[in-house]
């Protein structure tokens, strides 16, 4: 449970930090929740983070987030690693235990499914094929997201097949390594299509990517959000589909994590997206 008595701290780790959306997320929740705590944007560069790390306990943190470049690193560091965070091989989240000790743990899977599943009810991962452009960090949160719902199929397909082919090692079964090449005709049949990469991120192309193969029913879901509607989700609107953008991954992420830390499972409420859209 949160403690009333208590002034509670987190915040997020990373180089460079003052990008980052949780503060004002966590802040918000803290304010909302009538929590005396502050979340704090904490610049540490990568040789000092398993000293940062270990202050944690010291200076009355909760816990805190990590974010580049810190995700991967940070498996070595900490003194336990959830099962999930480990087969994505990253961490998005420490928590400091009642011992002192930090705990590992990566709820962007938790968040991408829930971003969907809030957006549409009924979806299921096991109804058809989806198809998954791209093999970096956030492909492997939707990815293990995905396979814990039970997806059967999951088409992999990624610029560099090679990486894609490491997640098909790594995450096992329901992937198959797709090349680039092919990536018109793998929507063929899909149930769902999902862009992982930066292609149609402020500042990048759209994604190289034409839809005429992809059934209409399919939901597409494009997990960058700035901007809230890239190329791909307007393409996909017009032409019929449903579709999902990448801001309801970032707010869900940061709800487990909430609750981790000061014991509240908090909510994602039309007042706090729309104070995290006043910044994208
Ligand atoms: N909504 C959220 O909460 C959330 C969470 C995580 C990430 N994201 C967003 O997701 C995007 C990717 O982040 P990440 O951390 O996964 O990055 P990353 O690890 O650097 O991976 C980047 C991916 O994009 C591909 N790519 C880059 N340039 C490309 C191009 N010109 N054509 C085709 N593919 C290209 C890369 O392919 P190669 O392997 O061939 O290089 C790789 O698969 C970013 O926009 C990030 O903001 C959002």
């Amino acid at each position: 449970m949160a403690q009333a008595d208590r002034f509670l701290i987190a915040g997020v780790m990373g180089f460079p930090v003052m990008h980052s959306r949780s503060p004002r997320l966590h802040n918000h929740w803290l304010a909302h929740y009538g929590l005396a705590g502050a979340y704090l944007p904490l610049a540490i560069a990568r040789p000092r983070l398993g000293e940062a790390l270990r202050a944690l306990p010291a200076l009355g943190f909760s816990g805190c987030n990590l974010t580049i470049p810190h995700k991967e690193a940070a498996l070595e560091l900490l003194d336990e690693i959830d099962p999930l965070a480990r087969r994505m091989g990253a961490v998005n989240c420490v928590v400091v235990l009642p011992d002192g000790s930090l705990a590992g743990r990566n709820y962007d899977a938790f968040g991408y499914i829930e971003s969907i599943r809030k957006a549409h009810p009924g979806w299921r991962a096991d109804v058809g094929p989806t198809v998954v452009i791209g093999a970096g960090g956030g492909a492997r949160a939707v990815l293990a997201g995905l396979i814990e719902q039970g997806a059967r199929e999951i088409r992999l397909v990624n610029r560099t097949l090679a990486r894609a082919q490491e997640l098909e090692r790594t995450l096992g079964r329901p992937i198959t390594a797709i090349d680039w090449q092919e990536r018109k005709h793998a929507l063929a049949g899909a149930a769902m299509l999902v862009n992982t990469t930066n292609q149609g991120m402020v500042g990048e192309p759209a994604l190289d990517l034409a839809l005429d193969t992809l059934p209409v029913t399919a939901l597409v879901s494009d997990i960058v959000y700035i901007p809230r509607e890239t190329p791909l989700l307007a393409a996909a609107r017009i032409r019929g589909n449903p579709t999902v953008n990448g801001l309801g991954m970032l707010l869900h992420q940061a709800r487990p994590a909430f609750q981790a830390w000061f014991g509240i499972m908090p909510e994602v409420t039309p007042e706090l997206r729309a104070l995290i859209e006043a910044t994208t």
